[in-house]
């Protein structure tokens, strides 16, 4: 049987693994080809804050899982003390010790693989096919190959695949930065936001697209509108860009949400000091919004919290929250009274936009004869006082 297998820390896998997997398996003819992500690699040491060895298992499934005939392994994972592919290569040639079996690996690997435990023997054992991580690596890997054949009899090929021009490490890093989402599966995006791996922040664009499904089509240009709004606040008064824009994406996302599903979110997040009454229902979609924001996608505090407030807002604000509900508040797409007038203001003192919007606010639900939530008169009360303190 014609046997293939790819290792590594797979922290995170990306498409680079996922398109060198998918081509090798065709351009080799493979029967089976194995994922085996490394315990403790004797390479390298693993980063601290990175994902656990069952969590790069995940990533694995979920990057590989739409390659035929693909089997991602624990074994590596699984078993004590440090990974040597020797060990593995051993396990695998007494499953089927008449077959051919390749060994994948990028260029950094195959540099390497003389020195590696028992290398002189994987290379005479070891059918090795070798892809090139970054651009303009073919010359490099032929000339490696070249060498082993003299040396070791090593048969190797190169593999013919679109380099992905990144390493794990600088991937991290771009994730930590709100970029990268374009070089992974998506699957594997969406379980590093929602287990926040990495120090992972969101990529608006990418989050905006799992996102959408959540919203009732109706309210889609309203939460657009909201996320230009906040980006341009955010801008003038200098709050972090990339937490207001991922905020406002995800503002309402509970919105069409049954109050019992909502409920739920608000439970299982368990931090929050909301006692649900019917009085306040208007406000529960913020409380439940938080809560899903944070279990689903992994926002860091500060968003949640800006999300938390949207509706009611609170005393004390930061900048983040008064940015998030102002950009509810007065986004293009709103036409309640004095907005106008507010709109201005955000522009030019944001705590006197707030009051004014308030106000508005208090006044709107007393002529509806409605309750308004008892944090949005604190609101008032706040920034009121720093008025009467001027
Ligand atoms: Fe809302
Ligand atoms: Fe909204």
């Amino acid at each position: 049987m014609r046997r293939g297998f790819l290792g590594g820390t797979f922290n995170p896998p990306h498409l680079g693994h996922v398109r060198a997997a998918a081509k090798a398996a065709k351009e080799l003819g493979l029967e089976a080809l194995y994922v085996i992500p490394a315990g403790i690699p004797p390479h390298k040491e693993l980063p601290e804050g990175g994902a656990a060895g069952d969590q790069r298992l995940e990533m694995a499934r979920l990057a590989f899982r739409d390659i035929p005939g693909l089997e991602v392994l624990d074994w590596e994972i699984r078993r004590a003390g440090k990974s040597y592919t020797a060990d593995t290569v051993e396990r695998l040639l007494s499953e089927d010790p008449e077959g051919e079996l390749w060994m994948l690996c990028g260029t950094d690997m195959f540099e390497t693989l003389p020195d590696w435990y028992r290398g002189d023997w994987l290379l005479r054992t070891l059918h090795v096919a070798a892809y090139p991580r970054k651009a303009g690596e073919e010359a490099r890997i032929d000339a490696l190959a070249e060498e082993y054949r003299r040396e070791y009899g090593a048969r190797t090929r190169r593999i013919g695949v679109r380099a992905l021009d990144v390493s794990s490490t600088e991937l991290r890093e771009l994730l930590h930065r709100g970029k990268g989402a374009s070089l992974l599966p998506k699957e594997v995006y969406r379980y590093i936001l929602k287990n926040r791996l990495y120090a992972v922040r969101p990529e608006p664009d990418a989050l905006w697209e799992l996102v959408r499904p959540w919203y009732k089509k109706s309210r889609i240009p309203h939460v657009e509108g909201c996320r230009r709004t906040a980006v341009a606040l955010a801008r003038r008064w200098g709050a972090d860009e990339l937490d207001a824009e991922n905020a406002a994406i995800l503002h309402d996302i509970t919105k069409k949400m049954p109050v019992e599903e909502q409920l739920q979110y608000c439970e299982k997040r368990g931090n929050i000091n909301f006692s649900y009454h019917p009085e306040y229902e208007a406000a529960l979609h913020a409380f439940s919004g938080a809560a899903a924001a944070a279990l689903e996608f992994g926002v860091s505090p500060e968003v949640e919290d800006a999300i938390r407030w949207h509706t009611t807002g609170r005393a004390d604000m930061s900048l983040l929250e008064k940015i998030i509900w102002l950009a509810d508040y007065i986004e293009p797409g709103r036409t309640t009274p004095g907005v106008e007038e507010v709109r201005r203001l955000a522009e030019s003192d944001l705590d006197e936009a707030l009051r004014r919007a308030l106000k508005n606010s208090l006044r709107h639900l007393e002529e509806q004869s409605w309750t308004p939530h008892p944090a949005t008169r604190e609101a008032l009360a706040f920034l009121c006082r720093g008025e009467v303190g001027k």
